[in-house]
């Protein structure tokens, strides 16, 4: 008898995107040291979708509409899975960034509690204390750059979500993070070298922060589990610690300390960079500046966050995320891309479509008022399984810090020249820091 063998469909044919010309070094340190720049001239030049090919991550489709966006971030991740390398070269193979499949899903599952929406109030208070402190001695008649403000209070607002309490400790990693953060973050573009580095080079010197970090770490945990209400504690250590997956096994001491850096480090300059960007933006438009303010004094919110939305959309501060092809070939679209490649989402450009967002470059919060933006035009936080976990920690953050600024404070309009964009690897921060001058409300 003879055996029927149905074949598998065989895949389409990879067809990909117009190829950008140029060596391919060029391409990647034109990506590491300029990416916003490659990519606005890209677009132009090749369109908004096309292939680029570098060293650290080889051929990569880079795509810059709402409906291949919506494609990539619907894919079920065992399609297209984390993009290689990526930052848990920065904060150690535990960390949520490194994890792929089933690993991923569960590590997700353990950090939504803390950081799901319905946990924010409890954040609140600590968020309003920590800008009351920050901005205590802000200057009053003379231009500033909010920035180091801003980075001041987002860092101590996560230490204190993530460990639950203030303390020595923390001034310790208040002094580590910082350097720790903008070093890293430049060197997360680059490809880090496979000889031994010495104690002073740039990765040697990411090493021994790391290794101070461990110390406190360690110190922070044996204090957390000798607290006698370890049980009942609400903040992201304790519910590490005591958290247990679904085979009753439990985090490594490792993979906490990679996990708690994630949070720290991603937690804190994104969400300053956006607001060094709120102030630029609003400093720069009276009619919005005096309807937040009139608004802040009825306590409402609405407007206030319209305008923390469109901020995000005209400014933002990451813009791409990233995913990698496992099948032997994945259709996106009309192109047909093989197994290994990646696929960058370009959420820059596809917050400046103008069929989208009319006059896109126009800062313009009421396009936001009486209705959500879409969840695949507006996208600084990504998008599907993987995207940011800290969302509406930031959202509730930025919100809170604006209302606080506004109702202590009262800021100087001005007509100066928009601040440029400056890239601190990661995220795009204002070239002058959000430079404002406040007067204190009487
Ligand atoms: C305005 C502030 C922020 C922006 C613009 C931002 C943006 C992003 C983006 C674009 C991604 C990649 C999403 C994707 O690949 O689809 C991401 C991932 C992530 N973000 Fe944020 N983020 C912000 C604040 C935060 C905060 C406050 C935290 C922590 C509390 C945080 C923690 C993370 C983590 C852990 C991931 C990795 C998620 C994963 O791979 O599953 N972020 N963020």
């Amino acid at each position: 008898m003879s055996e029927v063998i149905s074949a598998a469909p065989a895949p389409p044919a990879v067809r990909l995107p117009a190829a950008v010309r140029g060596p391919k070094l060029f391409q990647g340190l034109a990506f590491a040291m300029a990416r916003r720049w490659l990519m606005r001239r890209l677009v132009r030049k090749y369109g908004t979708t096309f292939t680029v090919n570098m060293p650290m991550y080889g051929r990569v489709v880079v795509v810059g509409e709402q409906q291949l966006a919506k494609q990539v971030f619907t894919t079920s991740p065992d399609e297209l899975g984390n993009i290689q390398p990526n930052l848990s070269r920065m904060f150690g193979s535990g960390s949520v960034f490194g994890l792929d499949g089933e690993d991923h899903r569960r590590r997700r599952r353990l950090l939504a509690p803390p950081f799901h929406g319905k946990s924010m109030k409890n954040y609140e208070t600590i968020i309003e204390e920590e800008t009351l402190r920050e901005t205590a001695n802000w200057p009053e008649g003379r231009p500033f750059a909010t920035l180091p403000s801003m980075m001041h209070i987002t860092l101590n607002a996560i230490l204190r979500a993530v460990f639950g309490a203030d303390g020595a400790e923390l001034d310790e990693l208040r002094r580590i993070l910082p350097p720790w953060v903008t070093l890293g973050s430049r060197l997360a573009a680059i490809p880090k070298p496979k000889w031994n580095y010495g104690r002073y080079s740039p990765w040697g010197r990411l090493a021994e922060w790391r290794r101070q970090y461990d110390l406190v770490v360690d110190k922070l945990i044996d204090a957390e589990r000798a607290d006698p209400d370890f049980a009942d504690r609400t903040d992201v250590l304790a519910l590490m610690l005591r958290s247990t997956y679904d085979d009753g096994s439990v985090m490594s001491r490792k993979d906490i300390g990679d996990e708690l850096l994630t949070l720290l480090a991603a937690g804190h300059e994104t969400t300053a960079s956006t607001l060094g960007w709120a102030f630029e933006r609003l400093s720069r438009h009276s009619e919005v500046m005096a309807d937040l303010v009139e608004e802040v004094d009825s306590g409402g919110d609405e407007l206030r966050q319209a305008a923390i939305l469109e901020v995000q959309r005209v400014r933002t501060v990451i813009d791409f995320a990233a995913r990698r092809v496992y099948p032997p070939v994945y259709q996106l679209g009309e192109w047909a891309i093989p197994q290994g490649d990646s696929i960058i989402v370009n959420i820059a450009h596809i917050h400046s479509d103008p069929d989208v967002f009319p006059d896109p470059d126009r800062f313009d919060p009421q396009r936001f008022i009486g209705g959500k933006p879409s969840a695949f035009a507006w996208i600084p936080f990504g998008g599907g399984t993987r995207r940011c976990v800290g969302a509406a920690f930031a959202n509730m953050e930025m919100d809170v810090v604006l209302r606080t600024v506004l109702r202590q404070f009262t800021i100087e309009t001005t007509t100066a020249p928009d601040e440029a964009w400056h890239g601190r690897g990661v995220a795009y921060t204002p070239k002058d820091g959000g430079r404002i001058v406040v007067h204190r409300r009487r």
